[in-house]
């Protein structure tokens, strides 16, 4: 059912795609249905071209002859259609699951809006039920973990971070970085955690995106909803 309504979602966020924009197009199963959504358009004439957020996104686009391109060649997006695994009613997401958070924030801060697409088991009164990915550079892993676990501790949340794939096989992200996953239950202060982990100098990204979705398609059994910030 989920994947029907990921679909539908999607269908949704492909409708408002209009010949001559330049796309940033998301990363995981979701952003799939949307680029198999786009590709269908594209096939009946629809001129747009795309910056992918990941290999995974880059090779699925080309494979369905969708137009890429690189954000250094255009570095300035009209809209950026993205997954999310954690939404709140501002539209504050949890992104990361797959991976491709630092890609997708990248994207997504060079576009003028931010769709968000997603079934409703993604949509959240408080975010945090979904472990919060944090991209680390591997030098100096554990210096970065100490930072973390003291800026966690500060905000009064669980000491609990996880690295993506375990010590013997680290996952690493398109980027050649860790994951440490944050869980962390409730964040209340999202903003001020943002804050404090991006000035870890260890940290790369973290996966709270705050004021970059601009509109959210969320697909339920009530159908598909519009859900502003
Ligand atoms: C990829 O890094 C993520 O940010 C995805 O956008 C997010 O995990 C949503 O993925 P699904 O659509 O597969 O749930």
């Amino acid at each position: 059912m989920s994947d029907e309504f990921k679909k539908q979602a999607a269908d949704r966020a492909a409708e408002d795609v209009t010949s001559g924009m330049r796309l940033g197009i998301g990363t995981g199963s979701t952003a799939e249905f949307f680029v198999h959504a786009l590709a269908r358009r594209v096939g009946e004439g629809l001129d747009v071209i795309g910056v992918p957020t990941s290999e995974r996104t880059a090779e699925l686009a080309s494979s369905l002859g969708i137009r890429l391109t690189t954000l250094d060649e255009m570095p300035q997006l009209d809209l950026t259609v993205d997954g999310a695994d954690e939404l709140d009613p501002q539209l504050v997401l949890i992104k990361g699951g797959g991976g491709a958070l630092l890609r997708e924030k990248i994207v997504a801060a060079a576009s003028g809006q931010m769709i968000v697409i997603a079934d409703s088991s993604k949509q959240v009164e408080t975010l945090g039920r979904f472990p919060l990915p944090i991209e680390v550079v591997p030098f100096g892993l554990e210096a970065t973990r100490h930072a973390i676990l003291k800026v966690l501790d500060a905000l009064d949340l669980p000491p609990e971070l996880e690295l993506r794939g375990g010590s013997d096989r680290p996952f690493k992200t398109d980027g050649g970085h860790f994951i440490l996953d944050a869980h962390l239950q409730k964040i209340k202060q999202a903003e001020l955690l943002a804050d404090r982990l991006v000035a870890i100098p260890g940290v790369v990204e973290h996966g709270l995106f705050i004021n970059l979705a601009t509109k959210a398609y969320v697909a339920g059994t009530d159908g598909v909803k519009t859900v502003l910030p």
